[in-house]
């Protein structure tokens, strides 16, 4: 299951490259926001004791560890992702939990290869939208899974709807100009599944018959423990973050005007306990036949 190259090789380098420090600094955020929108959509996908799980772009493990307790040890749980650390550090965490239903591979979700008709449940919390195909993806997981299986999505909803990523993004294309086609980028992004529509089509043409829930969720999620923690965030990480980052030395140059702004920005979401800003998401569950 490990084969990863093809019209994902660009995105996957940069998620190994360029992505995962990013990501290992700002963990305790992107995977607790993650949560606060998983935790709710649990309740939707009624992953079973027993269950087969397959979860797919499954980053730091954390979901595959909460889902190997609902199936119990009579289920299983594979996750597979493209990143190389954050398969390393999900395998040493669950090695270090002692759990013993769970095991990771290291591939492209796209195209590798899956035991055909072996899982009840694919599940993927803000994975697909990366792929460059999500439909390709998403057949891959179709094929996957057994006849009446369902697949579990969380994906985001539109940068509009989505404050703690899209009113950064503005603030810095105040400074900056928006990345160009050449970028380096971590695939089509967070918003290519934004869409109703879209979605039902794209499951549609992966093979899913039934669309059995498709609900909006709306939390505001922490986007740094302090005002300081929040300007970082924002010009490394996100839609704000892929600007700066693509205008190189020009993006450094115009940093000290873009955290004053953002400091304005982020000062009126601050709390006692963090900035917290409104994001939304869509938690959707589609059977195969
Ligand atoms: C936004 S993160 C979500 C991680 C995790 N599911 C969570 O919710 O915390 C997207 C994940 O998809 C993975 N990914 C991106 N493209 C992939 C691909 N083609 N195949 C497998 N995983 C991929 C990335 O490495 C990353 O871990």
């Amino acid at each position: 299951m490990t084969e990863i190259g093809g019209d994902n090789a660009g995105f996957v380098e940069c998620w190994n490259e360029i992505l995962t420090p990013k990501w290992l600094r700002f963990r305790h955020l992107l995977s607790g926001n993650g949560m606060i929108h998983s935790d709710i959509a649990y309740t939707d996908f009624d992953i079973r004791e027993g269950d087969k799980v397959l979860d797919i772009g499954c980053g730091f493990g954390e979901t595959a560890l909460e889902i190997a307790e609902m199936v119990g040890p009579s289920g299983e749980v594979v996750g597979i992702d493209c990143t190389d650390a954050f398969v390393e550090v999900a395998n040493q965490e669950r090695n270090e939990a002692g759990v013993r239903n769970v095991r990771y591979e290291v591939g492209d979700a796209q195209v590798c290869d899956l035991p055909e008709a072996y899982f009840d449940v694919a599940y993927s919390r803000f994975g697909v939208m990366f792929f460059q195909s999500a439909v390709r993806a998403l057949r891959n997981a179709h094929h996957a899974l057994k006849p009446g299986g369902k697949v579990c999505l969380i994906v985001w909803r539109s940068l509009a709807d989505n404050p703690c990523w899209g009113a950064a993004k503005e603030v810095v294309l105040r400074h900056l100009p928006p990345p160009g086609d050449q970028g380096s980028t971590c695939g089509p992004g967070p918003f290519s599944m934004a869409g109703e529509e879209t979605d039902r089509a794209m499951l549609e043409a992966a093979g899913f018959s039934e669309v059995e829930v498709f609900k909006r969720i709306d939390a505001d999620v922490c986007v740094g423990d302090d005002l300081e923690q929040a300007i970082d965030y924002q010009i490394l990480v996100g839609p704000s973050g892929e600007i700066v980052r693509e205008a190189g030395e020009e993006g450094q140059r115009k940093l000290p005007g873009i955290r004053r702004d953002l400091r304005e920005l982020m000062g009126s979401y601050l709390r006692t306990d963090g900035v917290f800003m409104p994001s939304s998401t869509w938690a959707i569950v589609a059977r195969k036949g």
